[in-house]
């Protein structure tokens, strides 16, 4: 029997008695509508591999591939959970595992910066530092009823462009050049304020805070609005804090929660598994 534990008043849950490798059809049905209701979803102890990641996830919708660099369609195909990636500090043969490094990464919603942002990412804790490495989620939908009428208002016909050039941790992705004035950023246009596409609930759509623009605006009056926005993105009350215990598996909503995850040492070992969903829409 699936239960059910809010762990807040507005978002996140904690789902008991499920194992997502062996879940029926008529749980899964349950689990998304819980996950649609709460924005994040926990469940503790789910020790499965990764085809069982890569399969439980796929159950969301089509899912994104690795990034594979240049290798050839040929040898991408022998690769057996092609749409699993990893976050890790961990070097093998002087080479990181996977990506994020030990870093602190700042808040933000996954690659907003395209036109057709993931819905949903799903996370798999393997390997846990004994501290550092919480990852934290702040809900978009109690942040957008927190907004003064006024401010609301004035968003309503206002738009963000979301930098696509910088990762979540600050550094340049491949491929992109430095710039100094965030009009220069390069990256998808979406409106301030998003209508879930599924729940209809409105939520701040704001993506990361760095290099943000609002277009229309001068930049001081862009600067002076995104700043304000924050304030009520993630004020205290609508922030939950994930401390990582090995094979936690996290399920969250792009279109509904930011998130963001403090540094660790990194002498210490981290290993997460993720799988993200592609949108069916671009308003998805
Ligand atoms: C991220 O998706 O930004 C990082 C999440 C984590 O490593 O906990």
């Amino acid at each position: 029997m699936m239960d059910i534990q809010p762990l807040t008043e507005t978002f996140a849950a904690d789902i008991c008695g499920i194992d997502v490798g062996l879940i029926s059809d008529q749980d899964f049905d349950q689990l998304y509508d819980a996950w649609l209701q709460y924005g994040v979803l926990r469940l503790r102890d789910q020790r499965i591999e990764e085809d069982s990641l890569q399969a439980f996830s796929a159950k969301f919708g089509p899912l994104e591939e690795a990034p594979f660099g240049r290798m050839s369609e040929r040898d991408k195909a022998k690769i057996k959970n092609r749409y699993v990636t990893q976050l890790s500090n961990i070097l093998v043969d002087g080479k990181p595992i996977g990506g994020l490094g030990n870093a602190e990464a700042t808040w933000h919603s996954d690659m907003t910066y395209v036109d057709t942002p993931p819905p949903a990412s799903i996370l798999l804790g393997i390997e846990i530092p004994e501290s550092g490495g919480d990852t934290c989620f702040a809900d978009q939908c109690a942040a957008y009823d927190a907004l003064p009428q006024p401010l609301r208002t004035r968003i309503t016909d206002l738009t963000i462009k979301h930098n696509a050039a910088h990762t979540s941790i600050g550094t340049l992705r491949p491929g992109y050049e430095a710039f100094d004035d965030p009009r220069e950023a390069p990256g998808a246009v979406h409106p301030i304020v998003r209508l879930h596409d599924e729940t209809g609930r409105p939520a701040l759509y704001l993506g990361r805070r760095e290099w943000a623009y609002v277009p229309g605006l001068s930049l001081d009056d862009s600067e002076a609005l995104l700043n304000e926005l924050w304030e009520y993105a993630v004020l205290p009350g609508q922030v939950w804090r994930q401390t990582w215990q090995p094979f936690d598996l996290i399920i969250w909503d792009n279109r509904r929660v930011l998130h963001r995850r403090d540094d660790f040492d990194p002498q210490s070992r981290r290993l997460m598994k993720r799988c993200q969903v592609l949108s069916k829409t671009p308003e998805d």
